[in-house]
């Protein structure tokens, strides 16, 4: 505890070579842009919409009229991809490569600006001759490809709003999702490697549209060149239909509050929730976070390690470093294929500057040991970041000695699914660093850690993480279902009288302002920093006709952060046993995907209820963690399972 206290205390101020360089270069540039954005915001967010390319400029920056849905930029017209692409078209960066990319086989290959723009229009014009139009969904399930980015772009371009569903879900999560958005096309390719096998997304795509009869038109990507059946009349292999496609595609100019995309992310209950992102708002502040936050500039060799099928890669890997004109690079496969020194042979090879990943990767290759990045020079790297959850002081430590040679300060950003863009890190030329704080908000955003009762908590007192204003890059529903997103986000905690957005995590501020989130607080998991559905699991494992019941925890897990673990009652006359948990593991997997697999499954013969029914999940969460059940049980109708519950996991 002492030693935990005295590790948080340690500060790290901006090294004085990176802050010369800055965007925002000291305390008192990002203290007059906080100003700034606090007396007169909306002139503030205007100035900053300004940066993107419009059609028709917008006038208003916030509409909260019918709060807590909001517009921003409202009369403005515009398509994103004239500000990723078009505008680089007639500078010296039309040249500059704006992808760069390696294959887990250690294929590789370069775009240019140039390049880019012509490929996103061939593949748009493909979209349109299989009658994709603006307003149309469009399901991508893709491996890390160059493709996946044109691909994403020539939705853009045409104003069909893209859903990318990352390769690690299974076929009935696909169709899940597809069914809920109402796609119409679908883009995949006939597999991805990772770890040296081939990941069948084709097969899973054919399995998920048998129930999906609305899908019309499936494009296929060749990258591993596996024969895969086509369904005549439905299926295309994209080299075939892009060849011969022109080059021009002009783009379709949408209202700034056209729905970019719908990412499907997980809730507090089983039903996948897609988040809906505008693309004015989303645009604005994502560009504004990728320059202020990684300090992005020309030169820079920007490495975001997330999955575009997630959150950090649509805003991180695609579209923040596009609008900024940068170079991204992306990476097909694993972290240890062929060898665990594959992040830091890139690194070496490209001349990364920029390292964005996650904790749960750190906590890896501090595990696998010094000896990997000690093969490769490391020296390029100027700037490092964090994301997906808290980074504990140790691992945090490691990344700043290890990986950044103690010279490059390192961005701690706090966000969400939901918020589109960072709202909390360091400004990296302006702000001191403690490890395992994402800082201060950063300027505009209005980010409170509160009571349950809305008040303000006390230096050091927890409470929840709450937005006390909207911010441009916020999700603005839950696709087809604005109630939910009414009451998943605006229906816990009111302040002054006035619902504000509750983020469903724990946070405090120390006393000198600087935030420490805690992790969930609802009953979403954050495993290897994915997020989970404690209820998603839970319905899945209902759904095996073998279960009569389950309840599923999270158990604290030294490297993925959080592990699953289910507690199920069976039914009548089944054998509980370890043929019985493959079963049910198996089960997940199918049901959602390896990302979802239960660590553990317990049998048990009923669930801790309170008297109303509701599992108490508190007790099982302690039982979990391997420790005795301390805290109050006078809530709990039946005594006598938690008893039996304790004794059936001392008998494992
Ligand atoms: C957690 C990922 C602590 C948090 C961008 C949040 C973090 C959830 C951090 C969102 C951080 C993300 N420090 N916790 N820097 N970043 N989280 O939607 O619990 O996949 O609510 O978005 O991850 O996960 P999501």
């Amino acid at each position: 505890m002492i030693e935990s206290l005295l590790q948080e205390r340690r500060t790290f101020p901006p090294p004085e070579s990176f802050a010369r360089a800055a965007h925002i270069p000291s305390a008192e540039a990002a203290a007059a842009l906080r100003r700034e954005a606090e007396t007169d915001p909306d002139g503030f967010w205007l100035r900053q919409a300004a940066q993107l390319v419009w059609r028709r400029p917008p006038t208003r920056a916030l509409d909260a009229s019918c709060y807590p849905f909001v517009r921003w930029f409202d009369d403005g017209e515009l398509n994103l991809t004239e500000s990723c692409l078009d505008r680089h078209l007639h500078t010296p960066r039309r040249n500059q490569a704006a992808l760069l990319w390696e294959g887990e086989p250690g294929d590789t290959r370069v775009l240019t600006y140039q390049q880019l723009h012509r490929e996103v229009c061939r593949t748009a014009n493909v979209l349109k001759s299989l009658g994709v139009r603006c307003g149309d969904r469009v399901v991508l399930y893709m491996p890390m490809v160059p493709e996946l980015v044109v691909a994403v772009l020539a939705c853009a371009r045409l104003g069909a709003t893209h859903s990318v569903i990352f390769g690690g879900f299974s076929a009935e999560a696909i169709r899940d999702r597809i069914l809920d958005a109402g796609a119409t096309c679908v883009i995949t390719a006939d597999g991805g490697w990772r770890r040296g096998k081939i990941v069948p997304l084709k097969q899973n795509v054919d399995a998920a549209l048998r129930h999906c009869p609305q899908v019309r038109a499936v494009l296929v990507v060749t990258r591993t060149g596996e024969s895969v059946p086509m369904t005549p009349g439905r299926d295309h292999f994209y080299a075939d239909l892009v060849r011969g496609q022109s080059a021009v595609c002009p783009a379709v100019p949408v209202p700034a509050e056209h729905p970019l995309f719908i990412l499907y992310t997980s809730g507090t209950t089983g039903k996948p929730k897609g988040v809906v992102h505008s693309t004015g708002g989303y645009g604005t502040q994502v560009a504004l976070t990728t320059r202020w936050v990684f300090d992005l500039r020309d030169g820079d060799t920007y490495w975001c390690t997330a999955d575009i099928g997630w959150i950090t890669g649509h805003s991180y890997v695609l579209y923040g470093p596009l609008l900024c004109g940068g170079t991204t690079l992306l990476y097909e496969g694993a972290p240890d294929t062929p060898d665990k020194d594959r992040f830091w042979d890139i690194v070496a090879r490209w001349g990364v500057t920029i390292l964005y990943t996650a904790p749960t990767a750190i906590r890896a290759f501090m595990r696998w040991g010094d000896a990997y990045p000690a093969r490769h020079d490391l020296s390029s790297l100027r700037l490092l970041g964090t994301v997906g959850e808290p980074i504990n002081p140790a691992a945090w430590t490691w990344y700043h000695e290890v990986i950044g040679g103690g010279r490059c300060p390192i961005v701690d950003t706090w966000w969400q699914t939901e918020t589109g863009a960072i709202l909390a890190a360091p400004l990296p030329g302006a702000t001191p660093t403690k490890p395992g704080s994402c800082t201060h908000p950063l300027p505009g955003v209005a980010l409170e850690v509160v009571r349950k009762d809305g008040t303000r908590c006390n230096d050091n007192e927890g409470g929840y993480l709450v937005a006390l204003r909207p911010w441009p890059a916020q999700l603005r529903t839950v696709w087809g279902d604005p109630d939910r997103y009414r009451q998943q986000y605006f229906s816990d905690i009111q302040v002054d009288g006035r619902p504000v957005y509750f983020t469903g995590d724990g946070a405090r501020r120390d006393e000198d302002g600087y935030l420490w989130v805690m992790g969930r607080v609802d009953d979403v998991l954050n495993v290897a920093g994915h997020r989970i559905g404690t209820a998603e699991v839970e319905s899945a494992l209902v759904s095996h006709p073998d279960v009569a019941e389950a309840a599923v925890v999270g158990r604290p897990d030294e490297l993925k952060g959080q592990a699953i673990v289910a507690f199920v009652t069976l039914r009548a006359g089944r054998t509980p046993g370890p043929e019985m948990q493959a079963q049910l593991k198996q089960h997940v997997v199918h049901e959602i995907g390896a990302l979802a697999r239960p660590e553990e499954i317990r049998f048990t013969e009923a669930l801790p209820k309170t008297r109303s029914g509701k599992i108490m999940r508190r007790l099982l969460r302690e039982l979990a963690a391997g420790g005795k059940v301390q805290g109050d049980v006078t809530t709990l109708e039946d005594l006598s399972v938690l008893q039996r519950l304790a004794t059936s996991a001392d008998e494992e």
